[in-house]
């Protein structure tokens, strides 16, 4: 299966997702500034990837400031004081002078965080991939934990964000493969494959698993306009597979669903409220509409990380918008006079009253979902 980044050496390599499927470019970060600007530019993307990487951007950002709090030490060779200051910080002393390098290095820290956070708004995933990172460095420092301790830990964090996505899809995977017909004809959009994730997939995932149990006869997969998750990325991650995939512009949805047995409609989600309102990618709402009115149900597959219980419905959620040059041309060719106005938002938000049910690594939500997913939340703060 394809992999979308690697850890190696301490340093991230992404899969380029903007050079698919024409050709496989890797691109490495050793810093969080370039993990950010990979995140920004789609290079790597869908919610539970970018929330893996950029918990690996803070280990970069950690070992850059740490790095540069080092260099200052060896500038300061004479001055006893800043000397004695660094080696109490590295053996982990609570003096006062280690306690106010502590802060510094962690003030540092919540910049890197809140940069990450701001490359892209609407994946919850990534502020709760980078609050779990900031988070544990403090409790570190509370517990007087030295400086190559506090690397070792954060690098171990980052790891296990990573390995335990890929095993929370294959938990959604089961869980989902049962809500799947047998001869399932299924519509996806955008791309919440293993590309979208550490592998596996969150709506792939449940297509992968299905697939296993041979109860997979066709995925349409909507083009997705304007950057083409779905037909860059979708159908070749399909085809790389074997599973069978027809690939459909955006405005053949609901006349596929009408003419060629669509039987569940599966996609993944960037974020979700506490009332089950779902911010997905921009045409999930259309698709979702077009699937009630042919009475066809409509599943979000994602990971508990992609609830924001603190949101009480979709009106909260915020949605990023994108360059209109994105809309105005087509693959780099001009499609659009250049000074057209354009409505350019990357998500919508699709109402928790078009969706049969939720599935998560703990089992299938199913409406209500004011209740399920406050049991959720309770499981979650449990663990
Ligand atoms: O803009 P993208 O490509 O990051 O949007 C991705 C999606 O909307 C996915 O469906 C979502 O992140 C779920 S990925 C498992």
């Amino acid at each position: 299966m394809v992999e979308t980044m690697k850890w190696e050496n301490g340093k991230l390599i992404l899969l380029d997702q903007t050079k698919l499927p024409v050709s496989v470019e890797w691109i490495f970060c050793d810093t969080y500034q370039r993990v950010g600007k990979a995140i920004q530019k789609l290079e790597v993307r869908g919610a539970p990837a970018i929330g893996a990487a950029a918990a690996f951007a803070m280990v970069l950002a950690w070992r850059k400031i740490v790095e540069k709090y080092e260099t200052k030490r060896d500038a300061a060779n004479t001055s006893n004081m800043q000397l004695q200051t660094y080696a109490a910080m590295l053996y982990g002393s609570h003096d006062h002078a280690a306690k106010k390098l502590q802060q510094q290095l962690l003030k540092d820290f919540l910049q890197a965080r809140n940069d990450l956070d701001a490359s892209r708004p609407t994946a919850v995933t990534l502020s709760w991939a980078t609050k779990l990172m900031y988070d544990a460095a403090c409790k570190m420092a509370e517990a007087g934990l030295n400086l190559p301790q506090t690397d070792a830990e954060l690098e171990k964090l980052a790891v296990k964000v990573y390995e335990q996505d890929i095993a929370k899809n294959r938990k959604m995977g089961d869980f989902g493969a049962e809500v799947v017909p047998e001869e399932a004809v299924i519509l996806t959009h955008c791309n919440a494959g293993a590309l979208a994730t550490c592998g596996w997939g969150t709506a792939l995932g449940v297509i992968r698993s299905a697939h296993e149990q041979g109860k997979v006869k066709m995925v349409y997969s909507d083009e997705t306009r304007p950057l083409l998750q779905g037909s860059r990325l979708t159908a070749w991650e399909l085809l790389e597979d074997n599973i069978p995939v027809t690939t459909i512009t955006d405005n053949m949805a609901a006349w596929s669903m009408k003419t060629k047995g669509i039987n569940i409609v599966i996609t993944g989600a960037d974020r979700i409220a506490a009332n089950g309102d779902t911010a997905n990618k921009i045409g999930t709402y259309g698709v979702a509409l077009a699937a009630k009115a042919h009475g066809i149900p409509f599943y979000i597959a994602a990971p508990a990380s992609t609830f924001d219980f603190s949101l009480k419905n979709g009106t909260q959620i915020p949605i990023e918008e994108r360059n209109a040059n994105e809309v105005r041309s087509f693959q780099g060719k001009v499609s659009a006079p250049k000074n057209v106005n354009v409505f350019n938002p990357a998500f919508d938000v699709t109402p928790a009253r078009l969706i049969a049910g939720i599935i998560t690594e703990y089992g299938v939500l199913r409406p209500p979902f004011s209740k399920s997913i406050k049991e959720l939340k309770t499981k979650v703060l449990r663990e």
